[in-house]
């Protein structure tokens, strides 16, 4: 049975507020802190903030904290769930007791730190690992598990970045690596050549990261982003081991059906959803891409549903599907994608992300999990991966201990796999197939 439940307010990795939980049962003591985006998505469920102008500019979570202190923590020791099998129960009480669709009474960043605890002490208390009992959770019939391409964003843009950069994220994903530690190794480094690069470039003043740990230069067009990787790889001695993903998470800059390129400078540079498209052909037919995340906004259907007739690169639904299996199952009506992005925070409870993760799964989708550009310590995305078994994972840079605390336990898990002579294997070029085989 659960001890105790005890929420606090603590800090994410751009110093705002979020919430932390640690539960305690008689198998231990389980913590886990909650992320937050800054390119959020309108159907994503809502993140309770205090609006309370005099702390924090009203980003404090005191009432999402009181929230599993008095309400949801209380119901959740008094229901005493074997925690070892009855994760979609614990889910559904907490869901139920805040009885919105969008988790906005209670907050989805009570909720879910509730959620990540009772997975954690449902694992020790079946004895196995994390990652073990997520895979369980998702009904896996494979002995063997998959450590994932991590997809390292090193070049930040958009909401992320000072630089005049619309596009997001620019990844490095080292597909021809052989182990998950090798493709560590591959990409840090490739992530100090290209340090390198733009000191000899931009100068030494160049080097400041963005949000997610990658670098911030005075760059502008995705050409020059991409050029910089390809001689950063080139100069790491990996070309044709490491591949490029995109993320332009283009609704930051998308207004009334028109795409401003130069939204964070002084002169708009906007254009429709057909000249974006023309731009991401040409990079496509340039650079070594293999994914494309959210080349259009949420509800710019017609143009992801013409994209995805003849785009043979991985086509990532973020801000399109939210983790959200109604918005999944439409673009899956609309054949506007193929492959759910999964952010745990963007539906609240680890039971429907797993829940999303299988839907997506079920029309042969693949599964790309990722962390927030606000993140913590907390690793808990990386046993979800693993568990998922979903082939590939994004965690930002190889910089930052928010962003390397992910990456260092996935080389955890790589090791304990191997001592304990159980069968795995690195996803490799089949990052988008993991879960097929
Ligand atoms: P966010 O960005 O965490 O700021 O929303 C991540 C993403 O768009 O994938
Ligand atoms: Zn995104």
């Amino acid at each position: 049975p659960i001890t105790s439940i005890q929420a606090s307010q603590r800090l994410d990795s751009r110093g705002k507020p979020t919430v932390q939980t640690t539960l305690t049962t008689e198998h231990g003591i389980f913590t886990s802190i909650v992320p937050s985006g800054a390119s959020k998505g309108d159907y994503e469920a809502v993140e309770l903030r205090d609006n309370d102008k005099t702390a924090y500019q009203g980003n404090g979570v005191l009432h999402a904290v009181h929230n599993v202190n008095n309400v949801l923590g209380p119901a959740l020791v008094k229901a005493n769930f074997d925690l070892s099998t009855q994760l979609k129960a614990v889910d559904a009480l907490l869901i139920d007791l805040d009885k919105t669709s969008d988790k906005s009474n209670l907050g989805a960043n009570a909720i879910l730190s509730l959620s990540m605890c009772a997975a954690r002490a449902g694992a020790a208390a079946a004895g196995i690992s994390l990652y073990a009992f997520i895979a369980r959770e998702m009904g896996a019939t494979s002995t063997d598990f998959v450590l994932p391409v991590p997809f390292m964003n090193v070049l930040n843009g958009g909401d992320h970045s000072g630089n005049a950069m619309a596009f997001q994220e620019f990844m490095i994903a080292p597909v021809g690596a052989e182990s998950f530690a090798d493709a560590v190794r591959f990409n840090a480094e490739t992530y100090a050549c290209l340090k390198g690069l733009i000191v000899k470039k931009y100068g030494k003043a160049a080097i400041g990261i963005g949000d997610e740990g990658g670098f911030a230069p005075p760059i502008s067009h995705p050409s020059e982003a991409l050029d910089l990787l390809v001689q950063a790889i080139e100069d790491a001695g990996h070309t044709g081991k490491i591949k490029v993903g995109i993320d332009p998470a283009s609704q930051s800059f998308e207004k009334a059906g028109e795409y401003d390129l130069g939204f964070k400078t002084d002169t708009a540079q906007k254009m429709g959803s057909g000249e974006l498209t023309r731009l991401y052909r040409e990079l496509l037919d340039k650079y070594p891409i293999v994914l494309l995340e959210d080349p259009f906004g949420q509800d710019d259907w017609d143009a992801w549903m013409q994209f995805n007739k003849d785009c043979e690169v991985e086509l990532v639904g973020d801000d399109l599907l939210a983790t959200n299996i109604e918005r999944i199952k439409m673009a899956k009506r609309k054949a506007a994608c193929d492959s759910l992005l999964l952010k745990i925070n963007q539906i609240g409870t680890l039971s429907e992300a797993l829940a999303a993760a299988k839907e997506a799964f079920s029309y042969d989708w693949s599964v790309f999990v990722s962390h927030r550009s606000g993140e913590t310590t907390d690793d808990f995305i990386a046993d979800l991966t693993v568990g998922v078994r979903a082939g590939h994972l994004k965690s930002g840079a190889p910089c930052r201990g928010e962003r390397v605390a992910k990456y260092n336990r996935l080389m955890d898990i790589e090791d304990e796999l191997r001592a304990r002579g159980l069968r795995y294997r690195y996803a490799g070029e089949g990052f988008r197939r993991a879960h097929a085989s």
